[in-house]
């Protein structure tokens, strides 16, 4: 008897810790990038017109997306480039790969997802005042995957 009340108070600790941990991004979530036919098309970045032309874009007061495409050994804007978002403001996140997975970490918070190639994976956070982050590599990736990184610049 006592040992269905531990399991059940295990239970409810394990829910608690997973509830905390999807709690962080405002919103994330993974999307297709294009939904014909359920095909998953590795080559699907130059589908998507704004991967084309990825940096930041304003799409109401205060809320930007910012459109990021990872590749072996860098993020396009981001490494070359920082990101640059404005202050207190809604950044909308929509990240893809062109080549293998890479990681998405905004050094320092709790925002971080997958760059699957042929998938857009999207992470909503808000900025504060103006600071930089560092952004991160975190998915093995190949030989330079240590090297993988950039900068987030909120003006
Ligand atoms: Cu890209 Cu590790």
């Amino acid at each position: 008897r006592y040992e269905k009340i531990w399991l059940a108070g295990a239970l409810l600790l394990i829910v608690g810790f997973i509830a905390t941990i999807s709690y962080g991004a405002v919103g994330a979530g993974i999307e297709m990038v294009d939904d014909d036919g359920g095909q998953i098309e590795p080559n699907a970045i130059s589908d998507h017109p704004k991967f084309s032309e990825p940096g930041t874009y304003k799409t109401g007061e205060n809320e930007y997306d910012v459109y990021v495409v990872a590749y072996q050994f860098a993020f396009d804007p981001g490494t070359s480039d920082p990101i640059r978002v404005p202050a207190n403001s809604e950044v909308t996140f929509h990240i893809t790969s062109r080549d293998v997975v890479h990681g998405f970490e905004i050094v320092g918070t709790n925002a971080n997802t997958m760059a699957i190639p042929g998938q857009v994976a999207t992470i909503t956070v808000e900025f504060g005042e103006p600071t930089e982050y560092g952004l991160l590599c975190h998915e093995y990736c190949g030989s330079a995957h240590h090297a993988m990184e950039g900068s987030i610049q909120v003006v």
